[in-house]
């Protein structure tokens, strides 16, 4: 928490306001996309899914995949969503992202309840999507609110990372968009992204959850940062963002936003 109070403050001191942004494309994608505040339709139905789940208080068994505790806990549905599903406010960003990128193929690395998988399928509803979930009852909870959704582009796959990422990207023979958000190891997202990348092109994105939750996680956005095919990088701090598009300036931004200071 510490960590993150002192993370938050340096992304505050860092972020630059627009005038500060020398790329042609952040500018234009910060203002048209990421402070976008126009109401898209799907916002009130996904929305309408997370009320109910967080007024639903039956227990359902979940395995902790992080740190290697792998430990199955009772924690009730409603605590689930308040916790690990993106807020509101973050998910509606990855919902016009994924939009603006007019992907085809969409990899999500854990699906919990569902919750951000159904923004991306509802953004592009003739993509092909697949989304990995570890823990067998959240991965069937996803399913059943998807359906109530209308989504049918959805492959959920109920298996660790490890045993399913390789086949999940075979699957898929390219990938436009990943959202990375399970298992926040700095090792283990080096690997991710690493196996993502051997299936990305010069047009993907890449998005990652929680940059500054950890030392390691910090550690691990700035190592990908500066890997040698990333042409440009947004540091938001809930999520970055990482494009490889050579044409675009080279640049590497924390872009300050309001959806930071969302509760929801
Ligand atoms: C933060 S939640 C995902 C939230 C979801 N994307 C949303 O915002 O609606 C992360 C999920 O990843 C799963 N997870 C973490 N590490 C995993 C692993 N190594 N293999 C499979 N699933 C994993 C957890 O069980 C958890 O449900």
């Amino acid at each position: 928490m510490i960590f993150k109070t002192f993370a938050f403050l340096s992304y505050l001191l860092r972020s630059f306001h627009l005038h500060g942004i020398h790329s042609p494309f952040v500018f234009k994608l910060t203002n048209e996309v990421l402070r976008d505040k126009s109401a898209y339709y799907a916002y009130e139905e996904i929305e309408a899914i997370r009320s109910k789940l967080l007024l639903t208080h039956k227990k359902i068994n979940v395995q902790d995949f992080g740190e290697g505790k792998h430990k199955s806990q009772e924690r009730s549905i409603s605590r689930i969503c308040r916790n690990s599903s993106q807020r509101k406010a973050f998910a509606e960003i990855i919902h016009r992202l994924a939009i603006h990128s007019k992907a085809e193929h969409i990899l999500e690395l854990g699906t919990s309840l569902g919750i951000t998988t159904a923004y991306l399928a509802k953004a592009r509803p003739q993509a092909k999507i697949i989304s990995i979930e570890g823990a067998p009852e959240l991965s069937k909870i996803a399913d059943i609110n998807l359906k109530k959704l209308d989504i049918h582009n959805v492959k959920l796959i109920n298996d660790q990372f490890k045993n399913s990422l390789d086949n999940a990207l075979k699957e898929l023979g390219k990938i436009d968009l990943v959202y990375f958000d399970g298992n926040h190891e700095y090792e283990a997202t080096l690997n991710y992204f690493e196996s993502c990348l051997k299936y990305a092109d010069e047009q993907s994105l890449f998005i990652f959850d929680d940059i500054h939750w950890s030392a390691s996680m910090q550690k691990a956005w700035n190592k990908i940062k500066d890997h040698p095919k990333v042409q440009c990088s947004i540091d938001l701090f809930q999520i970055g963002l990482i494009y490889f598009d050579p044409t675009l300036t080279k640049q590497h931004i924390s872009v300050y936003h309001s959806a930071n200071f969302s509760r929801t």
